[in-house]
């Protein structure tokens, strides 16, 4: 066999008479030779993932974050959520690929700090009354039905002047952020961010009754894929789109899937999601998780809407969208 030199400006001439002298060579390279075999294959025929379709119901995470408003301190206030972990092992945190959500509770007379983060967050607003969010020094009202934003690099803290603990869900894309790197997180130098201003009407907030009036004049999909629909348009938030759906009692949506990962949130009404070989049964304030390419449908028992956050955008943008009926 030929024998190759190389000449390494930085050590000794290397000499290449083997296989195992290349591979010797490439580890010291730290570069890996494209034709051996791998654990985990570069590409693979169609998406695949390790998430798997989950359900998360609501009641029962409301009760122990019940529990935990009398065993989590007050400073802790703004911690006390409960993360939607997607149940594969190794996973401790996110909810589909690219999101994650969270129950979390406040108690009346808590506030809780302001910070800022790179990641988009929003609210879907369960169960409140009198609790208020305040997004870059605009304080404005958080009651049961809204849809809260927190842009990612925006001031944003809470606080809660009714009677009754209040619960919602966070939505945040976290888990893009690590995977892209680029987190900033800071805390709000006073703790407590001043109020500029009050406003009922928030570019921040989607409140209930705009959301119905929406869906009173929204379009259902002629291919029955989706039933009456709108877009909550949030521009500061490119990496999440957010629907409303509305589903009349015992409408059906046709079996789909895409390349986009969703988190269905139910704002209002009961019914179920088949996804896959599963099915979910589901009522006001449960979840669930629709991964890369899993093939779903849902199917309401009562007049229904569906809130639904996913990464279809990102998807689109990058051109890796891809949807079809199955
Ligand atoms: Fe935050």
């Amino acid at each position: 066999m030929d024998t190759v030199m190389i000449k390494d400006n930085a050590g000794p001439q290397t000499e290449i008479a083997s296989l195992d002298d290349l591979y010797r060579e490439t580890e010291r390279l730290e570069v890996t030779p494209g034709w051996v075999g791998r654990d985990r294959p570069i590409f693979w025929k169609e998406p695949r993932t390790d998430f798997v379709p989950t359900q998360w119901r609501y009641r029962q995470v409301r009760d122990a974050l019940a529990s935990a408003g009398t065993l989590i301190d007050v400073a802790l206030a703004e911690r006390r959520n409960l993360i939607l972990r997607n149940p594969f092992p190794g996973n401790n945190f996110a909810t589909v690929r690219t999101l994650v959500c969270a129950y979390q509770m406040i108690l009346p007379g808590e506030v809780a700090p302001s910070h800022r983060h790179s990641a988009h967050a929003l609210r879907v607003i369960l169960d409140a009354k009198g609790s208020y969010s305040v997004v870059n020094g605009e304080k404005t009202p958080m009651a049961s039905g809204d849809i809260i934003l927190t842009p990612g690099g925006h001031w944003h803290g809470h606080g809660h002047e009714g009677a009754e603990p209040a619960y919602w869900l966070d939505g945040l894309d976290i888990p893009l952020v690590h995977l892209m790197e680029p987190m900033f997180f800071e805390e709000y130098p006073d703790k407590y961010e001043k109020i500029a201003s009050v406003a009922a009407d928030s570019r921040f907030r989607f409140c209930r009754d705009a959301i119905l009036a929406g869906l009173d004049t929204a379009k259902s999909d002629p291919e029955e894929g989706h039933g009456p629909r709108i877009t909550l348009e949030a521009p500061d938030m490119p990496t999440m789109g957010l629907t409303v759906e509305r589903l009349g009692s015992g409408q059906r949506t046709r079996r789909q899937r895409s390349t986009a990962n969703r988190i269905f949130v139910v704002m209002e009404g009961s019914g179920e999601t088949k996804v896959g070989e599963e099915t979910f049964a589901w009522q006001k304030g449960d979840t669930v998780a629709i991964p890369t390419w899993a093939p779903f449908s849902h199917q309401s028992t009562s007049d229904s809407q569906l809130f639904c956050m996913s990464d279809e955008p990102l998807m689109r943008a990058f051109k890796y969208y891809r949807s079809e009926f199955v």
